[in-house]
């Protein structure tokens, strides 16, 4: 990587891994867009400046020769800002102490720093060389940092900006967007990832067209509504083919996303936080900080970009101490017991799944307050066990579970509490909430007010204290609803639009300190399951609960469309009971939901006093297979996704390690057609010249007659099945 600035043509370029991004300064003194793809050289790129019709361009510097071919509604600015005649969707926006909303962003400077400053109070990428270009507002000092990290090992490019009110009179943000960058041509097409409970990260596409693609929450959470992700791909890009470029926000709270194609045949990505419900008043001096985006690009298709987004979050998102490490494998107890268990049960559950591998129990909810048997009551008191379930306390079950050589998990749901629980009788003033109005119940509960800090000092006091004191290995880290009546008491009324960052903000400050004060022990994200999974949480929670539906056939979609910008490792998979709870019946084999589920970090999640000896052979064969041939591919390896389950009656994903010498592929079939045509699938990510053995066809062939030529595939009858194949290179 390096990142260069060309003093005679005032250009910066900034190389990573595989690609350039470029822009320079133009003789107005802004910041215009040049490049953004393929590693090139550095060779002039004034010849791409086409500024379009003139008709109704507005110009800056009558003074500066040629000015009347250049006009602000043409220019690619770096950071698109309003005011001036740039009539796309301004970044900036900001109300000025005279009240116009007139910004006019130039080149005051530049820093290139070794490495990339961390945010303050939010999670971002580590590392990178990085540039700092600094913007001004001569007129209002108003200013704006804009930070560029790049990688010498992936195909991202880390943004973000930092405004400053550098006046001596308050500035109020409207708008914050941490980057605009600029596209050529409109020929895209906007892939998104939409969904809700069950169902999350379904995909879905449209054109990008004049006028704004736009995609957002309002929940106060990143949501399972539409992922913060977008990916912008040459019109027909496939899997395979085509250029890409992916953009993911690194945060938790309400965003946009968006595209514009703009009459000047560009097109506009944009976002950051969202502006809908936000107001920032800066005083004089103060700055604010907006959360970090990456921006991936692949002209290799969605595959390329997938990969990108993988390798950038193991080598510098996700905690170090586990991103690589064999995750614990999970036997939780929700789906088997819900809140219905006791001390003898749970040991029965950990007896039955001895010898099987599995090592690590997870009791989820139910464990505390004096009446926790339904969602209805006890969200909150984590100080109190419950009585009548656990008579002796924890610990009890904790030291069996360790005595039996496994590692123990609990389950909190730290944000959230029941009116009937002891934390609210002694504190009503800790729910969000406008005091005497609605208070909106989901899944039963209420919500701390995060955005307060005695509020997070009650929640970090009460949950630190059970993990240090029952030397808990792991936890489940749940949140079951969104924030609604966002208001927080005590706050000024002009204050009360900053809400839903504080809230963001509130989160990151509770994981600073219970996850980071506990760096021996695992964390697992939840939100109802995957509600809220997105690169923020991914920093502190190495992987997350994918999705409450664990049947093996949605899980093909839902694990299919997380794993366009997520790792396989990041998502936590488990096998569960049939007739599957959430799909009302559906039935697929031991064989399918494990072979399904060990696409991830894999666990099990039922009642093992059920199993019979067979099923128990089984379990501890599949992990016997995952840990010799799926773990490492998981953690480390390269994702090939070779079938498209939204679009055809097949899954497949190939995982390959990076040295290329193992390989797995798992391919699903949705039904059974009657008298269907053989299937042939062309493996992919292989070395041409080494030759692989697959053991399961008994066949040994190169890897480029294996990529080129491809295998049959030959499904037994029925519906919902899996064929696995490991294909190892022949030394
Ligand atoms: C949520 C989670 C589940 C389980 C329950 C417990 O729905 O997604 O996995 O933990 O809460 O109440």
């Amino acid at each position: 990587m390096s990142i260069i600035f060309e003093k005679e043509t005032k250009t910066f370029w900034l190389d990573g891994k595989g690609t350039t991004y470029s822009f320079f300064i133009n003789p107005f003194g802004y910041a215009e867009h040049l490049y953004f793809g393929k590693k090139i050289p550095h060779e002039s790129l004034m010849h791409t400046r086409a500024y379009g019709g003139l008709s109704k361009g507005i110009h800056p510097n009558p003074a500066i020769e040629g000015q009347r071919i250049w006009s602000y509604n043409y220019m690619k600015s770096e950071l698109a800002f309003f005011g001036t005649g740039d009539y796309r969707e301004p970044a900036v926006l900001v109300e000025n102490a005279a009240g116009d909303r007139l910004s006019d962003l130039l080149y005051a400077g530049h820093e290139i720093l070794p490495t990339k400053p961390a945010i303050s109070g939010m999670p971002s990428l580590d590392g990178g060389e990085t540039l700092v270009l600094h913007l001004k507002d001569e007129h209002t000092d108003f200013c704006a940092d804009l930070y560029y990290t790049v990688y010498d090992d992936c195909d991202v490019i880390a943004r973000r900006a930092v405004y400053r009110n550098g006046a001596k009179t308050p500035a109020t943000l409207r708008r914050a967007y941490s980057f605009s960058l600029s596209l050529p041509g409109r020929d895209y097409e906007v892939t998104s990832l939409w969904g809700s409970w069950a169902h999350e990260r379904f995909m879905q596409k449209t054109r990008v067209h004049h006028g704004v693609v736009s995609i957002d929450s309002k929940n106060t959470s990143s949501s399972a509504t539409l992922n913060p992700f977008i990916a912008v791909s040459d019109l027909g890009a496939t899997e395979k083919a085509g250029q890409v470029w992916g953009v993911n926000l690194v945060y938790s709270s309400s965003y946009v996303l968006k595209a514009q194609g703009d009459s000047g045949g560009h097109t506009l990505l944009t976002g950051g936080i969202n502006d809908f419900d936000f107001y920032w008043t800066l005083e004089a001096g103060e700055s604010f900080e907006t959360p970090e985006v990456v921006i991936a690009y692949s002209a290799e298709g969605f595959s390329g970009m997938s990969r990108a987004f993988h390798d950038a979050y193991r080598e510098h998102l996700i905690n170090k101490r586990f991103v690589k490490a064999p995750r614990p494998l999970v036997l939780n107890n929700w789906e088997g017991t819900t809140f219905d268990f006791n001390l003898e049960k749970l040991k029965a559950i950990v007896d039955a799944v001895e010898g099987t591998g599995i090592d690590t129990f997870v009791l989820d909810d139910g464990w505390f307050g004096t009446d926790r048997n339904t969602s209805t009551a006890s969200l909150g008191d984590w100080h109190i066990v419950n009585p009548t379930k656990l008579p002796g306390g924890l610990k009890p079950l904790v030291d069996y579970v360790k005595s039996k050589g496994m590692k123990m998990g609990l389950w909190f749901e730290p944000e959230c509490l029941n009116e009937n629980s002891e934390v609210y009788r002694a504190h009503p003033d800790y729910i969000i909430g406008v005091p005497g109005r609605i208070h909106g119940i989901g899944r039963d509960s209420w919500m701390m007010d995060l955005t307060r800090k005695e509020v997070r000092d009650y929640i970090v006091e009460t949950v630190n204290k059970v993990i240090r004191e029952n030397g808990l290995d792991y936890v489940k880290w749940d949140y079951n609803r969104n924030v609604t009546e966002s208001f927080s008491l005590g706050r000024a009324a002009k204050d009360q639009a900053r809400f839903a960052h504080l809230y963001a903000l509130g989160v990151y400050d509770l994981c600073e300190r219970i996850v980071e004060a506990n760096p021996n022990v695992f964390f697992e994200g939840c939100s109802a399951g995957g509600g809220r999974f997105d690169p923020a949480m991914l920093h502190y929670f190495s992987q997350i609960w994918t999705s409450d539906n664990s049947d093996a056939e949605a899980r093909t979609l839902i694990q299919y469309g997380t794993s366009m910008c997520y790792p396989l490792s990041s998502m936590s998979c488990h096998v569960s009971a049939v007739p599957n709870h959430q799909t009302y019946g559906r039935v697929c084999s031991m064989k399918t939901r494990g072979d399904i589920a060990h696409l991830g970090a894999t666990g099990y999640e039922l009642d093992s006093t059920a199993f019979t000896d067979e099923d128990r052979e089984e379990v501890r064969a599949q992990i016997v297979d995952y840990k010799e041939n799926d773990e490492d591919l998981v953690l480390n390896g390269d994702l090939y996704r070779l079938a498209n389950p939204f679009e055809s009656n097949f899954f497949a994903f190939q995982l390959v390690s990076k040295d290329k010498k193992q390989s797995t592929m798992t391919l699903y079939r949705r039904t059974n057609i009657c008298n269907d045509y053989p299937l042939r699938m062309r493996l992919e990510g292989l070395d041409p010249k080494t030759m692989y053995h697959i053991s399961e066809l008994d066949l040994t062939l190169s890897g480029e007659i294996l990529m080129t030529v491809g295998i049959i595939i030959k499904f037994r009858g029925g519906d919902f099945l899996t064929l696995k194949y490991h294909v190892n290179a022949v030394e």
